[in-house]
């Protein structure tokens, strides 16, 4: 008789396993990512439990009633392919769904994305992880921007530019990540119009540059280029697959595509946002 498999929620306790999981499938969040997105949801973290051991996780973030975000979707290697990330899934949408939420996304790895189209989930657009190891000299960028460090003053702004790229309001999210980021900074154009954002933080394998909005391509290369000047280690960038601005531009950077993603969602997908302005998401697990 095959063991059971019993879901239930995560826990501050289960974080170490969780950790071990993120380890094993090479992946960059820090236990601080696990806690946020444990803190953003309590409740819609769950792990699969085998044996009395922590073989699977899932986390949930809702942003308000419109869109809820599926990540951290792991299965111990020698766990896989015995239904685990299915049951975690299924016990995601049914969460979310009890709670009413219009939409739910992803953003799915080619191993997750079988599974989530047996699971009624569509592609939306595909995007990439960029890696940079090497220091290249930097690219000049013609009219560059006042790029400056987010103050307590430049929030509302920062939250409407980034409603207007992904559709809907995160700001407990941003706000959390503006803590969590090593450095976070706005750019502004000649006349003080607030023109874009970027933050910086730290993983363990690389910096993540993340999230980056830009209305225009000038403001994205100068954003980028002020947040890669701080970072001495490996940097990762997920970008959008319609940002093409932003693809061209870290090429010259001497970044690299690494592997592709997928946005998937399923139910009413009302609300899109701009991803031409977005130049970098948050975090595969948050959009
Ligand atoms: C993606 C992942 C969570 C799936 O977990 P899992 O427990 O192996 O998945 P399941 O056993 O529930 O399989 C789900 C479906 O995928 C398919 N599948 C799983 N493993 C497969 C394999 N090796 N070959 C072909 N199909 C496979 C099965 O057809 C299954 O469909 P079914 O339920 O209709 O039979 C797991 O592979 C993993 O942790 N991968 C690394 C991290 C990752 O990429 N996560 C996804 C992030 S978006």
């Amino acid at each position: 008789v095959p063991a059971e498999i019993e879901l239930r929620r995560l826990t501050t306790e289960d974080l170490s396993a969780a950790n071990d999981l993120r380890q094993a499938a090479g992946w960059n969040q820090t236990l601080t990512d696990w806690r946020r997105l444990l803190a953003l949801d309590p409740d819609g973290c769950f792990v699969a439990v085998k044996e009395g051991r922590v073989v699977g996780t899932v986390t949930n973030t809702s942003f308000g009633l419109e869109l809820a975000w599926i990540g951290m979707a792991l299965v111990d290697p020698s766990q896989r392919s015995q239904g685990i990330g299915r049951k975690l899934l299924v016990k995601s949408i049914e969460y979310l769904q009890e709670k009413k939420l219009h939409c739910i996304k992803l953003d799915a790895t080619p191993a997750g994305q079988v599974l989530y189209e047996k699971l009624g989930f569509q592609i939306e657009w595909p995007l990439a992880r960029w890696m940079k190891t090497e220091v290249t000299v930097h690219q000049a960028v013609p009219n560059a921007y006042a790029v400056q460090s987010v103050k307590e003053t430049d929030w509302n702004e920062v939250l409407q530019l980034d409603l207007h790229a992904f559709g809907v309001s995160r700001e407990s999210l941003l706000r959390q990540l503006g803590k969590d980021s090593a450095e976070s900074v706005v750019c502004r154009g000649a006349d003080g119009a607030m023109e874009g954002f970027g933050f910086l933080r730290t993983g363990i394998n690389a910096d993540y540059i993340g999230p980056i909005v830009a209305r225009s391509e000038d403001v994205g290369k100068s954003i980028t280029q002020h947040l890669l000047k701080t970072s001495q280690r490996p940097i990762f960038w997920d970008i959008p697959g319609p940002c093409t601005a932003a693809s061209t531009w870290a090429t010259k950077l001497g970044f690299v595509s690494q592997r592709p993603l997928l946005r998937m969602f399923m139910g009413e997908n009302d609300t899109p946002g701009d991803p031409q302005q977005t130049w970098g998401i948050s975090d595969p697990a948050t959009g």
